[in-house]
């Protein structure tokens, strides 16, 4: 009998589901697996008010498989230009649980993100007083400091003048990739929390020079040495509840992915919680996973935690080498190659 996990429905705390095509192709994907996703909004334009994210929720919901209970949780993306009447309203919306800082320039239709923090103050207060989370893209800019140091860097310089100037926001520093990382969440109040994705938890930077350049191991943190994965490996499996899921799954077609210049992002939403498991698995922390992927954070953004449960097997199966995307492909984690566990689809 092959070794069996079963744990409450998870929720994906930080997912990138496009839209159009794009959109009707990589949802099911996520809505078979977990109940809830937070749901970035770096589209182009970028989802900016309450009335964007209601109408781009509309398009997710009409995008769902027939019998599908997944719920979308919106986003709005913090611009110079947002004001704190937008925060107040998207409070009170129900169905917008966040607000998205970008660096601008810093990644994928970033473009519109923030220069000086100095311009969002009065949006940074509404949030702290109404409790909306400030989920932070964390890493400076600079094209003078180094690509492997730029999420230090941002927790040295800029983050942490940021929370001892908001002491009570809320704040989700995202898919972190460093020992700094998991050392500023540790020691910050309990407001501040953090997601990790599975691609920062199986690879090292070294995937990406794997016999030759590896596109599709590029995304934004870009991977670490080993030590930081490490690090990130010994934070989940401690069981503390500042950690939890966020895949960062973030679809790009392979034309632009085997490019020049290509897109920073990793799909691995066809096969999230397989790839967390094994993770997990790795380090003897199966038992700590289910916290992490389906409790903390429910409790961090204050919803209830689901209640019916998913079951993950250690079986071997082969990941497809390429996946429709609208009228393009899009190649997936572990393309043509092999899952250590994998997702029953029948619970
Ligand atoms: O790898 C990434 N892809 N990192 C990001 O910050 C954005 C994302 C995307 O939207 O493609
Ligand atoms: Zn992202």
């Amino acid at each position: 009998m092959s070794e069996q996990i079963t744990i409450t429905r998870p929720d994906d705390w930080h997912l990138h589901v496009r839209d159009g095509d794009f959109l009707q192709a990589v949802l099911p994907d996520t809505a078979k697996q977990f109940a809830r996703a937070i749901i970035m909004p770096n589209l182009k334009p970028p989802v900016v008010t309450v009335a964007q994210a209601q109408s781009y929720r509309d398009r997710i919901t009409a995008a769902l498989p027939k019998g599908s209970s997944f719920s979308p949780l919106m986003t709005l993306y913090l611009t110079e230009n947002t004001l704190p009447e937008e925060i107040v309203k998207a409070k009170e919306s129900g169905f917008v649980h966040a607000v998205k800082y970008y660096p601008a320039g810093a990644t994928t239709n970033s473009d519109s993100g923030v220069r000086q923090w100095s311009k969002v103050e009065e949006v940074l207060e509404a949030m702290e007083q109404c409790g909306l989370p400030l989920l932070v893209h964390g890493e400076v800019t600079d094209p003078a400091i180094d690509v492997f140091d730029r999420e230090r860097v941002f927790i040295e310089d800029q983050l942490i003048p940021l929370i001892l100037k908001y002491p009570k926001l809320k704040v989700v520093l995202e898919h972190i990739t460093t020992a700094s990382a998991v050392k500023f969440v540790l020691t910050a109040d309990k407001n501040i929390a953090a997601t990790v994705t599975a691609h920062h938890l199986l690879l090292n930077r070294n995937a990406l020079f794997q016999g030759g350049i590896r596109p599709h191991h590029y995304c934004l943190p870009v991977l670490k040495r080993e030590k930081h994965r490490q690090a990130l490996l010994d934070a989940v499996a401690s069981g503390n509840n500042k950690f939890f899921l966020g895949t960062d799954s973030a679809p790009h077609p392979q034309s632009l992915k085997e490019n020049a210049c290509g897109c920073a992002g990793i799909y691995t939403a066809h096969a999230a919680m397989e790839l967390y498991a094994e993770a997990f698995d790795s380090i003897g922390a199966l038992d700590k996973l289910e916290g992490f992927a389906s409790f903390y954070g429910a409790d961090f953004y204050g919803l209830a935690r689901n209640t019916s449960q998913i079951t993950l097997t250690k079986q071997q199966v082969k990941v497809p080498s390429q996946l429709q995307y609208g009228s393009e492909t899009l190649i997936p984690m572990r393309a043509g190659e092999f899952l250590v566990w994998s997702f029953n689809h029948e619970s």
